[in-house]
């Protein structure tokens, strides 16, 4: 395995200065844009909707991993898949119909992803492998930037692989919240392969070269 995909995520840029930031990272090498909404309900924090997401896409070529992290998901997609979202992902736990909410998410020529809580266990997604293009394990619990790397998560995410591997999913194993220089590599050495980093790039001095040095930590074997 040889792909590793940084995510910087924008909940940690200056918002004055929103598109320079995103050019900063996208200069230094970053392979996607994370984007994180959150409706003040199913976390305890509120975000952005619509319209950022549509400067998001117009301030990049890069793909915009879009992460909801909302009750009632679905009223979102068609607004979000027609400002640009290249990817939503939305969380099992209040998402009671997960195979045909996924299925939604495709429909609407978007990737479907499924984040999962600290506390919520991989069986929660067990049954849709095969509609999911990304998997999220979340390392905190989410709501905020900046919060500590729960250090369990990396077992999670070791058996996130194996039940990866064992479905044959080329789905992408993501991880957020808490990455940084200290702990990106172990997460990759469990089997993640795209990492979302607020916190860690965007307070870095240079966006840009923090993308690098955290790729840089990811072993990859030829
Ligand atoms: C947390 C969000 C994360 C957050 C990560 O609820 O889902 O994407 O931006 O921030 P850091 O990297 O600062 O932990
Ligand atoms: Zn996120």
């Amino acid at each position: 395995m040889s792909r590793v995909v940084i995510a910087p995520s924008v909940l940690s840029a200056d918002f004055a200065r929103l598109a320079d930031e995103i050019a900063r990272v996208e200069a230094g090498g970053a392979d996607w844009i994370h984007v994180d909404v959150m409706d003040g309900r199913f976390v305890p924090n509120l975000t952005f909707g619509t319209k950022v997401i549509e400067t998001v896409r117009r301030a990049t070529s890069l793909p915009v991993d879009v992460h909801l992290m909302v009750v009632e998901p679905e009223k979102y997609f068609d607004d979000f898949a027609g400002a640009g979202a290249s990817r939503l992902t939305i969380h099992p736990e209040v998402s009671p119909h997960l195979h045909r909410q996924l299925t939604r998410i495709r429909e609407l020529g978007c990737e479907a992803g499924a984040a999962l809580n600290p506390s919520t266990p991989l069986t929660a997604i067990s049954e849709v492998m095969a509609e999911l293009d990304l998997l999220l394990i979340m390392s905190v619990n989410p709501g905020f930037g900046g919060q500590r790397f729960i250090a369990a998560s990396l077992d999670k995410v070791r058996r996130a692989r194996a039940l990866l591997d064992g479905a044959a999913s080329a789905a992408w194993l993501q991880v957020d919240g808490g990455i940084s220089r200290e702990t990106i590599a172990d997460v990759w050495d469990a089997g993640a392969d795209a990492f979302v980093a607020g916190n860690a790039i965007f307070s870095a001095r240079d966006p840009g070269a923090e993308v690098e040095a955290l790729r840089a930590r990811c072993r990859v074997v030829v």
